[in-house]
């Protein structure tokens, strides 16, 4: 096919753009995208010569391709019935509850299949114009499955590389899906596909070898080969931060003053607890929510001492069950204020909004103890953000349902579900002394340190450059 004058040896391909379009006082303007992918691939792009092909977040006619932090920004258009089949019904209506162990039931609809494919090849031929010869395309996330297969058909020469920042599903939920077999061919034609923990690189690899018997396939430890002849090898690389970016913020005297007025403006709290989420089903605000309910109501925590912050960032707020999860925080937040305030002193602060990157680092800095408490969740940036953030008198309560949780070992870990439990957790966390919150501290300083988001791609970049085989 034809290429265009423009080439670039990386490309990026992912949903989303970095900057989503959004009308601000009439007009329309640039502003970051929300969730972790862009917070992880801004800092990667960073100084990189490269090209982002991703959707600019409003339906219609796609905005000409741009240039933003040294990096080239290539908007493709979503029609009003795509955002509704491909983005909000088989990428958030399918995928999404699938891939997180069924929270709520997922919805399967063959219109979306259909909007899904299309939109994938769009992707594709865009990919295949902006990529120069033998060039990398890394391409992201599920909503993007079918890509390397559509890119491989227009250009068997490149390097294809995909990264799931979400889990990948056991085969029993996995197969629920109609169109699973299309999701693992579509996957199949990358050279390298990059998972967030051994255990989805491994339910991939089960789900080919169990699905796709008709295919002459054959899987051989993490290598799997089709057959014409293509190989192409699954594996773990955990996703990480800008943990110097975040730390270097953190210390800043303008975030450090900030977190001391964000102190004072809640009454300079004995114990400062924060959570910060977008507002998703699986993100178990509902539970951590009840777990402070209980506590606030049975004494363990005193609602003039012990003062929380939810940060709840508006998500995909057209589908029912994220308006369901909105309506019942918003009801449970407002229930534990009227339970438990006192004038101009309400325990929760509940904030459904974005911040810049310093105010979150202020939050961060300013919570003795972060809540990070997913029912299932890829990796979870925040619990990571927080730890580079916050000094050695800081507390993490973790979920076991995070990828982050493989990681951040010293961290108070939690079953969420396990409400009786939580709790308990979150008291030893409150209360446990200096040294331990230092000692644990420091153990996952080192840990996010060592393991940053730079880190994490140069990895991804290894182990695609030099698929089947391991660097
Ligand atoms: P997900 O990708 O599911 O949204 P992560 O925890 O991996 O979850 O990443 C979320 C990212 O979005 C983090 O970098 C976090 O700091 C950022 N973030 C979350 N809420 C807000 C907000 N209200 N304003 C600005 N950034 C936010
Ligand atoms: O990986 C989680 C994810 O779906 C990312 O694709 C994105 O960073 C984030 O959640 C935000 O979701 P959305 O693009 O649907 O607003």
């Amino acid at each position: 096919m034809p290429l265009s004058q423009e080439r670039f040896d990386l490309v990026i391909a992912a949903n989303r753009l970095p900057v989503d379009r959004v009308r601000e006082g009439g007009r329309s303007v640039w502003r970051r995208s929300p969730g972790g992918l862009v917070t992880a691939m801004e800092s990667v792009m960073s100084g990189r010569d490269g090209a982002w092909i991703g959707w600019s977040g409003v339906p219609g006619k796609a905005p000409a391709a741009f240039e933003q932090g040294g990096m080239r920004l290539h908007p493709v258009a979503l029609s009003a019935e795509e955002v509704r089949d491909y983005y909000e019904g088989f990428s958030n209506g399918s995928l999404w509850p699938l891939s997180h162990d069924d929270i709520v039931p997922p919805t399967f609809k063959r219109r979306w299949q259909a909007a899904y494919e299309t939109v994938n090849r769009r992707f594709a031929e865009a990919a295949a114009k902006l990529a120069a010869e033998k060039a990398t395309v890394w391409v992201h996330d599920y909503q993007l499955q079918q890509m390397p297969q559509f890119l491989r058909e227009l250009r068997p020469d490149l390097r294809i590389g995909w990264f799931n920042h979400i889990p990948f599903p056991p085969v029993e939920l996995f197969m629920q899906l109609p169109a699973r077999d299309a999701m693992l061919r579509g996957l199949l034609a990358a050279d390298f596909l990059g998972f967030q923990r051994r255990t989805d690189a491994q339910n991939f690899l089960r789900a080919c070898r169990q699905l796709l018997v008709d295919d002459d396939i054959s899987v051989r430890a993490d290598v799997v080969h089709t057959a014409d002849g293509h190989e192409c090898r699954a594996a773990a690389v955990p996703i990480s931060i800008d943990t110097r970016g975040m730390a270097e913020l953190a210390a800043t005297a303008k975030v450090r003053e900030r977190a001391a007025e964000i102190r004072e403006q809640l009454g300079n709290p004995k114990h400062l607890l924060l959570g910060v989420d977008r507002l998703d089903y699986t993100k178990g605000i509902r539970h951590r929510l009840k777990a402070l309910e209980e506590m606030y109501r049975e004494g363990s925590l005193d609602p003039t001492e012990t003062k929380f912050i939810q940060v709840a960032t508006p998500s995909r707020e057209r589908l029912e069950a994220y308006q369901h999860i909105k309506r019942d925080v918003e009801q449970t937040v407002g229930r534990i204020n009227g339970e438990h305030s006192s004038f101009g002193a309400p325990p929760v602060t509940y904030l459904h909004r974005s911040f810049p990157r310093d105010e979150m680092a202020a939050m961060f800095v300013a919570a003795d103890v972060m809540l990070v408490t997913p029912l299932r969740d890829g990796m979870n940036l925040v619990a990571k953000e927080y730890v580079a953030a916050h000094d050695e008198t800081g507390a993490l309560v973790l979920s076991e349902f995070t990828g982050a949780a493989n990681e951040l070992k010293q961290s108070y870990l939690c079953n969420p579900h396990d409400i009786a439990r939580t709790k308990r957790t979150i008291v030893r966390a409150i209360e446990a002394s200096p040294e331990e919150r230092a000692r644990r501290m420091r153990a996952m300083h080192r840990q996010v340190l060592r393991h940053d988001v730079q880190r994490w791609a140069e990895r991804f970049l290894t182990d695609l450059a030099v698929a089947p085989r391991q660097p």
